[in-house]
């Protein structure tokens, strides 16, 4: 049975026993929620494929509660000194090689040799990382491969009756998932765009000197070089079909709106009728959620309005287009 009570300090504690006991705790961080296990625990975080149905080839975040535990596991590069100082607490991930005493489990890097790291900002994901005293490995909370959640009824809906308990803190902040970036060699590269932008990323490296331009996952992956193996093509998938770009709703769509270009459809939704992306940005998943639970019958279909490519309109174009690709793209479709 999956219990879902809102987040306190009682229900915390109750959180960091059942992680320390090997289970499985989704949480809420400013991004989407998290499902997490102790990362060190290889069979905890084995259940974590396993609720999410998730290929054991594509590995896990560690979230820590600062930037000293994090140097502890991942070997400390001067572009990941700067982007912690700038960046964490907050929604970016650093990818790093493993130190040699790293004790997290290799299930949860999926056995390579680099782990990805993150320090969230949201109060309540803080104190789960300072009471609980380890790792602790967390995808998003849905099924793989499906939309990422933004409120606890959102993993209640996909993973009820596989993991032991949802803290329930509200509706996420941001809405999307961190930007990842390989800080591990000669050049940082961006392997996931996400709630900072990658101007922001120059900005910051360039203003301690650091000049470079960040590296794209795409070009990378063309040269045969791994990236996040998690970026495979179909991704973030309702069950409704997904038109990108439209400009008006054709047949019984759920068309989503954005800015000038109003909602039509059961709900009418508008990612923002301001135009304004950061709301955008919070309420895309949410809103995908909603029109994928409204269209009915065999032929469901969501039409979204186009969304700007600068600043963090990148993450969401990046996510719109996965939601929108072709189901069956094989799995070593990795961009
Ligand atoms: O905002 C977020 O990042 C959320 C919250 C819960 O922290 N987490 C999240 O996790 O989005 P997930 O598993 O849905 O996406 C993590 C991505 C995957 O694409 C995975 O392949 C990549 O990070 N990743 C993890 N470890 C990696 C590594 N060692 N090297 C390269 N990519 C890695
Ligand atoms: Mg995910």
């Amino acid at each position: 049975m999956t219990d879902i009570i809102a987040i306190s300090d009682a229900s915390i504690r109750r959180a960091s026993d059942i992680l320390a006991a090997g289970g499985l705790v989704a949480f809420p961080t400013e991004t989407v929620y998290g499902l997490g296990a102790n990362a060190c625990d290889g069979d905890a975080v084995a259940g974590i494929f396993q609720a999410k149905d998730r290929p054991n080839f594509n590995p896990l975040i560690s979230h820590i509660a600062n930037a000293e535990t994090a140097f502890q596991l991942g070997v400390e590069t001067d572009f990941a000194t700067v982007l912690a100082n700038c960046f964490w607490p907050g929604p970016m991930t650093l990818v790093l090689n493993r130190t040699n005493d790293c004790p997290v489990a290799m299930l949860t890097t999926a056995g390579l040799d680099k782990i990805a790291l993150r320090v969230p900002a949201h109060e309540q994901a803080q104190k789960l990382l300072a009471i609980c005293d380890m790792p602790i490995a967390a995808p998003s909370a849905n099924p793989s491969g499906r939309i990422s959640p933004s409120t606890a009824y959102h993993v209640y809906a996909g993973l009820a009756g596989k993991i032991d308990l949802i803290l329930d803190g509200g509706p996420c902040e941001n809405g999307l998932e961190s930007t990842i970036i390989d800080c591990s060699g000669e050049a940082p590269v961006l392997l996931r765009p996400g709630g900072i932008s990658r101007g922001a990323i120059e900005t910051v490296l360039h203003s301690a000197g650091l000049h470079c331009r960040l590296g794209d996952a795409a070009a990378l992956s063309d040269r045969g070089q791994p990236v996040a193996p998690g970026q495979l093509q179909s991704h973030y998938a309702p069950d409704a079909s997904v038109r990108l770009n439209a400009t008006s709703q054709q047949g019984d769509e759920e068309l989503i709106g954005f800015g000038p270009i109003p909602g039509a459809g059961q709900l009418s939704l508008s990612l923002s009728q301001s135009g304004n992306i950061k709301q955008a940005a919070a309420n895309l998943f949410s809103m995908l959620h909603q029109a994928n639970a409204v269209t009915t019958g065999t032929n469901r279909r969501i039409a979204i309005a186009p969304i700007p490519k600068d600043g963090i309109g990148e993450a969401i174009n990046d996510r719109l287009q996965r939601a929108a690709a072709p189901r069956n793209a094989p799995s070593g479709a990795t961009k």
